[in-house]
């Protein structure tokens, strides 16, 4: 039986090692994290992470052929292949801050794995990474004078919250990369013997070590690149009478331009987006290319105005002031189905009204917690409510900022009588029937579609 450890038992590491035990029950899985909490509430009913169909998965593989442990070190000794899943973050100090990405998990992983190895090993960088941060960590794993052998494979994750499973179960692709040397290509078998257990051999790509760091970073700043490209128009829309729905549709019909991720709103969240894409931009910027940087840096910079625009729009609404005003957001998790507020618009339009001594509620059916932990010396300064009804009591507006198919299929007519008049709906995500809303009273404030209010003239 071959022994699989993955370092970091995260939002990719966790799901992903659970479906890689599924497929492979001769392959022992361990996945281990230095936050002995997370380890205990992965061995628990109560998964640190909801991701639909994550449940079904873990409780069918747990203790059969995958553990969880916070044994960092004697796990490293025991394993043949480790996957590398920590947090890169954004740098926050010195050279690169707020841009680079902080390597120093990664680092310090690199050289536990050397102290505790005692045999040649596979090391997968799994977590996302600058271009060529496997040269390094090779050099880390080869400085020893044991004998021992490290071939560094990347092999990065698409899945996207809240569809984990169901992306890792039916990739569009796996990609893996590694060296073009005899033993750089028998890393890269093994790791691709693993996902042919499940994974049709024409969907598993194979490249060398850079175009595999490189590709996950380049699609991540396509897919946010569409968004901010159609965020842009809607604020056109908004301006000339157009309906962002109608051409998004126009022009996603189009085979070459494709109909996914052309959904207006309030702007992308997310862990990896921003910070993905800053990467990019410092990696642009390192290797001399100012102008290919600037380029990318625009598309963060339309999201922050997307969502920044989104506050001005319901402040100016309001006959621009919303101190005192008990404004209900709904949705703080950065996407449906994920309870999970990382980079959430949610959260950046709950700061910028509280910035305008609005009384803000929030109500979300997953990610209170969540939001509540990532609001931290202001938490108390909001409140907090899972009935979305309870939440527009008495409330002047609404802000729809999660996609959640929950919220269009509310009870619209009460929750109006429950609210002050006029009554406001902002709808960030274009999820609600809007003439409906207006015929009941509500004005209505979609994004990139013509807005309805109940004004006279
Ligand atoms: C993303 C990538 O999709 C995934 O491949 C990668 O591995 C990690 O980053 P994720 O951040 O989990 O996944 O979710 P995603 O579905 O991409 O959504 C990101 C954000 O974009 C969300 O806030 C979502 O609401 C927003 N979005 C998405 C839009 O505003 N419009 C769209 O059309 C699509
Ligand atoms: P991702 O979304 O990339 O999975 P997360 O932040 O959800 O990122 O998970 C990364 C995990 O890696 C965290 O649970 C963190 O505790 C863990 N981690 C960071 N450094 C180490 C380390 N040196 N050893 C073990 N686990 C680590």
């Amino acid at each position: 039986m071959k022994n699989i450890l993955c370092i970091g038992a995260g939002y990719v590491g966790g799901p992903t090692m659970a479906v890689i035990a599924k497929n492979c029950p001769e392959y022992r899985v361990t996945v281990v994290d230095i936050n002995a909490e997370k380890i205990a509430a992965w061995n628990s009913d109560n998964l640190p992470i909801y991701e639909p169909g994550l449940d079904d998965v873990v409780h069918c593989v747990r203790d059969r052929n995958l553990f969880f442990s916070t044994e960092v070190d004697r796990h490293i000794g025991e394993s043949d292949i480790i996957f590398v899943s920590v947090n890169t973050p954004t740098k926050t100090f010195g050279q690169g801050a707020g841009k680079a990405a902080d390597l120093q998990y990664w680092e310090k992983t690199a050289r536990q794995i050397l102290r505790n190895a005692n045999s040649s090993k596979i090391v997968v960088e799994k977590s996302t990474l600058p271009v060529r941060t496997a040269h390094a960590m090779e050099r880390i794993l080869n400085s020893n004078d044991r004998g021992l052998h490290f071939d560094v494979i990347s092999n990065p994750e698409f899945l996207a919250e809240g569809s984990a499973i169901r992306d890792l179960e039916e990739p569009d692709r796996v990609l893996v990369g590694g060296r073009e040397t005899t033993s750089g290509q028998q890393a890269i078998q093994a790791i691709v013997d693993i996902y042919a257990h499940w994974v049709p051999q024409e969907r598993i790509i194979t490249t060398n070590l850079w175009s595999s760091e490189l590709s996950k970073l380049v699609a991540n700043a396509f897919l946010a690149q569409r968004i901010s490209s159609i965020n842009a128009i809607a604020n056109l829309c908004e301006q000339t009478g157009a309906n962002v729905e109608e051409v998004a549709h126009a022009i996603g019909t189009d085979s070459r331009i494709g109909s996914r991720f052309l959904r207006a709103g309030v702007g992308f969240g997310g862990s990896c987006f921003k910070k993905d894409i800053l990467n990019l931009v410092y990696l642009c910027e390192y290797y001399g290319l100012p102008e290919v940087a600037a380029y990318w840096e625009q598309v963060v910079t339309m999201n922050e105005y997307q969502q920044a625009n989104f506050v001005s729009k319901m402040i100016s609404a309001m006959f621009n002031t919303v101190a005192g005003k008990r404004i209900a957001l709904f949705g703080l998790a950065f996407k449906a189905h994920t309870s999970d507020t990382r980079e959430s618009p949610g959260l950046a339009v709950c700061r910028r009204l509280l910035a305008e001594h609005a009384d803000v509620v929030l109500s979300d059916p997953r990610a209170l917690n969540n939001a509540r932990l990532d609001l931290g010396s202001i938490s108390d300064k909001v409140h907090y409510e899972t009935d979305p009804y309870r939440a527009a009591e008495g409330a002047h507006a609404i802000a729809i900022l999660t996609e959640w198919p929950q919220f269009a299929e509310l009870d619209y007519q009460a929750i109006f009588n429950a609210m002050e008049k006029p009554a406001f709906i902002f709808d960030g995500r274009n999820i609600l029937n809007h003439q409906a809303l207006y015929e009941i009273g509500f004005n209505v404030f979609p994004v990139g579609r013509p807005s309805f209010t109940n004004f006279p003239g």
